[in-house]
């Protein structure tokens, strides 16, 4: 088999630059380890920046995301009950759009034309700085892809990364000592807007899929177990670190999803290493906070895509050779806002009560500072490509 592009995994980055390629009529194939379900199962990111909602508009797989996104003009943040409005659209002319990564994907799963080869085991790559070709086995029968470009798009624990010699990478890695357990059910959510709230006992967040359904997380040490949470532990913890007001409107119910993540800042740079180019969280992991994770993804590969089509279209290789320190710039711009916003709202121990003054005195200073305000709002909402 031959394809330009072999697009390494099949999560919203790999399915969006699949989609951007086929639209250019530039042949494709994804390899994807797990089922087309399994991907659609992993609850994930749920806020889309304006400019992954134009990326979706690009793609053409907007028309649901219109009719069932949920629009947002602010969020609020609150500090030991304190509580301030981020107002996006005042502050910054922008605002954010509440619309799942499983139903991203599913739109981009149902538009897809290109080949994807779904359950692809033992995904190898070769000859990275020659004429590249990619490996798999299926049902214990072995594959070759022969290819021009290979796309790693296949997330932290993808094979892509992992084949580009130690040497040539740099990495760059925060590990912090908590994840976050996450809650989604059926029962309206607890506000209109999500409320990003610092307490004493750890962070929590109250975010939402629909009008009827939401997304709740409280922050955990990191050797947390699930099973430890039974749902009226998790609702208890939840309404602790809210205000009175807000713990009062809280609907409760069975759980449909819970799970636990890790929280992480890493980037590996360069991202490209011969035929290989590395997009989205197999180049990079935010910390959640700030919902940055997703929308980089859309970010990088609306310029590997870019660089690709200018590939093909004008045999140049201006695009491909500078796309590592495009995307980069923007990377490392949400690193320090991920990392920021996370080291605002969560609990260090190990920071003690000097460490809990300086949080709060930031929290304050953002709560009387329209200027402070603009910009978190400006990094919020999402910063130019
Ligand atoms: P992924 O979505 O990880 O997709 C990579 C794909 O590659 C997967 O389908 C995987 O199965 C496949 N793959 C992996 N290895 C191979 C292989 N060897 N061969 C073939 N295919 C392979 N962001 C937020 O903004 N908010 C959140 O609440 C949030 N929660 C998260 C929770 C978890 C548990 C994780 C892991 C991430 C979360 N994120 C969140 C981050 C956000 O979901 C990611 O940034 C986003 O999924 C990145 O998309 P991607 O396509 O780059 O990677
Ligand atoms: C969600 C996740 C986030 O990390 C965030 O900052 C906002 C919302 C969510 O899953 O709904």
């Amino acid at each position: 088999m031959r394809t330009k592009v072999a697009i390494i995994g099949a999560g919203p980055a790999g399915l969006m630059l699949g989609r951007l390629l086929d639209l250019n009529g530039i042949d494709n194939v994804i390899l994807e380890r797990k089922s087309a379900d399994y991907v659609l199962g992993r609850i994930r990111a749920g806020v889309l920046e304006q400019g992954s909602v134009d990326l979706m508009e690009r793609a053409q797989v907007s028309r649901r995301l219109h009719a069932e996104g949920l629009v947002h003009h602010g969020t609020d943040l609150s500090f030991d009950g304190d509580r301030v409005r981020i107002d996006f659209t005042d502050l910054v002319g922008r605002h954010v759009m509440v619309y799942g990564q499983t139903e991203v994907t599913r739109d981009l799963m149902d538009a897809r034309t290109g080949q994807t080869i779904y359950e692809a085991d033992d995904v190898a790559l070769h000859d990275l700085d020659g004429k590249s070709w990619v490996s798999w086995t299926k049902d214990g029968v072995s594959h070759r892809l022969d290819c021009d470009y290979i796309a790693g798009c296949d997330g932290y624990h993808g094979v892509s990364r992992a084949s580009v010699p130690a040497a040539a990478l740099a990495t760059f890695e925060r590990v912090y000592p908590f994840g976050w357990l996450g809650i989604l059910v059926d029962r309206p959510p607890v506000a209109h807007e999500l409320i990003y709230a610092h307490h004493e006992r750890g962070f929590a967040l109250c975010s939402q899929r629909s009008p009827t359904r939401s997304r709740y997380y409280v922050q955990v040490p990191t050797d947390e177990k699930v099973e430890a949470w039974s749902d009226d532990r998790f609702w208890d913890e939840l309404r602790r670190r809210l205000n009175a007001e807000t713990a009062e409107a809280l609907q409760t119910g069975p759980s449909i999803e819970k799970s636990i993540a890790p929280l992480r800042s890493f980037v590996a740079e360069p991202l490209r290493f011969g035929s290989l180019f590395l997009a989205g969280d197999a180049a990079h992991i935010v910390p959640p906070t700030g919902a940055k994770g997703l929308n980089l993804a859309m970010s990088d590969v609306a310029m590997l895509a870019d660089a690709l089509i200018e590939f093909y279209d004008e045999r140049s290789n201006a695009g491909l050779d500078f796309y590592s320190a495009k995307a980069l710039q923007r990377i490392w711009k949400a690193e320090r806002f991920s990392w920021w916003m996370t080291s605002l709202m969560h609990t260090f121990p190990e920071n003690g009560a000097f460490g809990r003054r300086i949080q709060r005195a930031e929290f304050d200073y953002l709560a009387s500072s329209r200027v402070a305000q603009q910009s978190l709002a400006e990094n919020y909402t999402g910063l130019p490509g």
